[in-house]
């Protein structure tokens, strides 16, 4: 399957970085062999979407959608809305959501299921903190995470990206290694099997401190298929080593 390797630029840039930054990846990117997506903050989406335009190797996707239809939320923004904006996929529950905004499995399975609505393809984060890791619930707090969403979805589970982030490897440096992070992918598959037909065809992405020097390991891993990437997806030139890494 085609891997994903989309950047999560978080609550950075500006409209002269992005301006350079898109510049600097549409002058570089040639014909990937993989999908690539920027995920920008959303006050920028618009101004994304026109540095974008008359391409079609780089995507665009949002940071998070509401979990609401239209309406009286204010401060929130709908997947139709995202959906205007040319946004084709939606990061939703990143573990710095549910940490600050007090996101819960519930939660991100309502916006996977508004995203899917509206056409967008939810790339859904679990992952585990490094207490968890050590008490060794891993499996279990990504499984509880990934069954919401199953849950809720049921066989449309087939159509939404997972990215597995365990929380100790976000913005540390500490890299989980290929071994550690194959071994959750697996068991993510083997849970996704269960559910439905497209098991196989869900792209299961790593995230945390993936880099230029790192991610060939890791995207060599059978279960491994893309990156959500941080820090690196900030410099072009990282982010374009590990678009070619994507093979
Ligand atoms: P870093 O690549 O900066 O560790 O961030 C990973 C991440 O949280 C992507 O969503």
């Amino acid at each position: 399957m085609k891997k994903l390797i989309a950047g999560n630029w978080k609550m950075n840039g500006s409209l002269a970085a992005n301006e350079a930054l898109i510049k600097a990846l549409r002058a570089g990117v040639g014909t990937p062999a993989c999908d690539v997506a920027v995920c920008p903050p959303g006050a920028y989406l618009a101004q994304v979407q026109g540095l974008l335009a008359g391409q079609d190797a780089i995507a665009l996707g949002a940071q998070n959608v509401s979990q609401h239809d239209n309406g009286a939320y204010t401060g929130d923004v709908s997947a139709t809305m995202l959906k205007e904006l040319g946004v084709r996929y939606a990061i939703v529950g990143h573990s710095e959501r549910r940490l600050h905004q007090a996101e819960n499995d519930v939660h991100v399975a309502i916006k996977a299921q508004r995203a899917l609505a509206a056409g967008i393809t939810p790339i859904v984060c679990i992952g585990e903190s490094l207490a968890e890791r050590e008490q060794g619930m891993t499996e279990f707090i990504v499984k509880r995470q990934l069954s919401a969403v199953i849950h809720l979805l049921e066989q449309r589970v087939g159509d939404i990206v997972v990215a597995y982030e365990p929380i100790w490897a976000i913005g540390t440096g500490k890299t989980a290694t290929p071994e550690q992070a194959q071994a959750v992918h697996a068991v993510l598959r083997a849970q996704l099997q269960a559910a439905t037909d497209k098991a196989q065809e869900v792209r299961i992405l790593y995230g945390g401190s993936m880099n230029a020097a790192n991610a060939a390991d890791l995207l060599a891993q059978p279960d491994i298929n893309g990156g959500l990437i941080g820090g690196a997806s900030l410099k072009a030139d990282d982010f374009l080593a590990i678009v070619a890494a994507a093979r």
